[in-house]
């Protein structure tokens, strides 16, 4: 056999070795809330369930909405994709990528913190590097800017520390 053909071959099963790989798939917070909602690590799923963030559809059928809608328009801005896109982590992700996310949960922890279908397991959560070479993201400056920015028509101007400490859900045990 060549040279030639036995690389063409090793890239060949490369290839198929990524294509079988795991994915990564999106599961909502209520698989979260299972472990992250007891007062002493920190209830970060009520905190997240209280937040503009779980509540960010409601602002598409709201007045300012409703207004911006009519002179661009937008027939309804609960359904039109190009707001959905950032006020849903559903509307955000790839379709095949979806488990067990709902289109109401709104900005949900995935959209910061990475799809989680293989890092929720407590074995690879209590590992830091377990969990995040299995998909857990510690959201930098960039991650928020996928979404705050001036694509939004309502954009304000966005400092990263202080919008970390306004929707600040800590771990006290920690
Ligand atoms: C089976 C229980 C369990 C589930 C389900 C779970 N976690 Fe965790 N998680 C833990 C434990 C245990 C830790 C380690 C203690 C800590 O940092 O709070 C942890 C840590 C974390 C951390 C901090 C990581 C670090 O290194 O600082 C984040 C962020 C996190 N989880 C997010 C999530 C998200 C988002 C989900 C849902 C997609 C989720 N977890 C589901 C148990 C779980
Ligand atoms: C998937 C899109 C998306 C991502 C990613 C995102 N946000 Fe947001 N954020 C929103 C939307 C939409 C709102 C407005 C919700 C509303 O008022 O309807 C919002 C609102 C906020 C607010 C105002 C809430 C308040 O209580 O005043 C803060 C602060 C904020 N985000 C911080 C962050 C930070 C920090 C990050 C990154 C760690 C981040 N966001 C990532 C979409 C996102
Ligand atoms: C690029 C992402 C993005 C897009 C696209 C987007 N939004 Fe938003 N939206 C946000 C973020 C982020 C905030 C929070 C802004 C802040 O507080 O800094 C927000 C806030 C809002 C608010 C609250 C404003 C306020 O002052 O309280 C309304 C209403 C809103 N968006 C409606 C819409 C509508 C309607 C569309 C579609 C025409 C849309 N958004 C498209 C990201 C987006
Ligand atoms: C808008 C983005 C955003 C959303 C939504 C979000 N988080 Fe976070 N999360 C963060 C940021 C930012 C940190 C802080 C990382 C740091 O301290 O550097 C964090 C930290 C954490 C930690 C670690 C706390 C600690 O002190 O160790 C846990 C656990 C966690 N989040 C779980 C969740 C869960 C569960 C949800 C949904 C119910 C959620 N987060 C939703 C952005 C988000």
């Amino acid at each position: 056999m060549s040279k030639k053909l036995v690389a063409l071959m090793c890239v060949a099963l490369f290839g198929m070795n990524v294509s079988f790989a795991q994915q990564f798939e999106y599961i909502g917070a209520a698989k979260c809330k299972m472990c992250h909602n007891k007062p002493q690590t920190g209830k970060q799923y009520d905190i997240w369930a209280s937040s503009l963030h779980a509540n960010a559809l409601k602002s598409l059928s709201s007045q300012q909405s409703l207004d911006y809608a009519k002179k661009n328009n937008i027939a309804d801005p609960t359904k039109e994709k190009t707001c959905l896109k950032c006020h849903a982590t559903y509307y955000s992700v790839k379709e095949d990528l979806i488990q067990t996310l709902t289109a109401q949960e709104g900005v949900s922890c995935e959209s910061c913190h990475g799809p989680g279908s293989v890092y929720k397991s407590n074995a690879i959560m209590k590992d830091q590097a377990k969990a995040l070479a299995s998909g857990l993201i510690l959201p930098t400056k960039e991650v928020c800017e996928k979404c705050h920015n001036k694509e939004n028509p309502f954009h304000k101007p966005f400092n990263f520390e202080t919008a970390v400490a306004k929707i600040a859900h800590p771990n006290p045990a920690k």
